[in-house]
């Protein structure tokens, strides 16, 4: 077969519990291949993720370039923070470490960036203006802040700090729910209060829950006490492939 590079790219989303990837339609936004899925190496050393990486890019015999999403504060294609992540990411040049290994053109961005690019662009944000944010709750708590479609890159709200002093997503995310066996009602507050939060200071007018916790709204929307319009993402766990794909498209072509 004949591959269109410009339609088609491989995107992988690098996450707390596992790696995902998939070969995706930039101009559809959807994935054209199954999803492969690889649990997270751990300690999750980047001489380990790179094997990862490496598999996938057999695994789907690619030969083009490849967007990949990563859970920490990405600028130029260099982790400027390790979050969930080893420390050893910090300040590592991630996009050309892919590429020496794999011998392809790689373009890193942040998770939450990514899958709310996809959303903004072929989900729940579609024509949505003024200011959007996208939150994805995982393992940790993403973020992606727009203005009138326009993304503001690397904000990080799932780094304001909780009453104890904590980063508030160690609290607030679905990694606390779990690890914490809170009931849905319990862990709503939690988030309740982080979305307060954050509506003293951007006062958004849209709010879009990305990440697995977005196929379980029906769970806890009835909880939040917040005045701003709240919708899940459609593009749910997909998204940050999505995004990732199309982040390289951009930055490729
Ligand atoms: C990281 C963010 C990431 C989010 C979701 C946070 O711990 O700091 O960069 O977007 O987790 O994975």
């Amino acid at each position: 077969t004949v591959q269109n590079y410009k339609m088609e790219l491989l995107g992988i989303d690098i996450g707390g519990s596992g790696i995902k990837a998939a070969i995706v339609d930039v101009e559809k936004g959807e994935l054209i291949s199954e999803r492969h899925r690889i649990p997270t190496p751990r300690p999750a050393v980047p001489e380990a993720i790179v094997e990862v990486i490496a598999e996938m890019v057999a695994h789907f015999d690619w030969k083009g370039a490849v967007g990949v999403c990563f859970p920490t504060v990405v600028v130029d294609g260099k982790a400027l923070s390790k979050s969930n992540m080893d420390a050893a990411w910090l300040n590592f040049q991630v996009d050309q470490y892919f590429q020496e290994r794999c011998d392809l053109p790689f373009y890193v961005v942040n998770d939450a960036d990514a899958a709310a690019m996809a959303e903004m662009k072929f989900g729940a944000g579609r024509e949505k203006n003024g200011v959007v944010i996208v939150i994805t709750v995982g393992t940790g708590l993403g973020s992606g802040v727009f203005h009138d479609g326009k993304l503001l890159p690397n904000i990080e709200l799932g780094h304001v700090f909780g009453v104890d002093g904590k980063p508030i997503e160690h609290y607030a995310a679905d990694s606390a729910r779990k690890r914490e066996g809170l009931k849905f009602k319990e862990w709503a507050k939690r988030f309740d209060f982080f979305l307060h939060h954050v509506i003293r200071v951007f006062r958004p007018d849209t709010f879009i829950i990305g990440g697995g916790t977005s196929k379980k709204m029906d769970k806890f929307q009835q909880h939040l006490t917040i005045d701003v319009p709240i919708y899940a993402a459609e593009k749910l766990n997909n998204a940050g492939i999505i995004g990732a794909a199309m982040f390289a498209n951009e930055a490729h072509h």
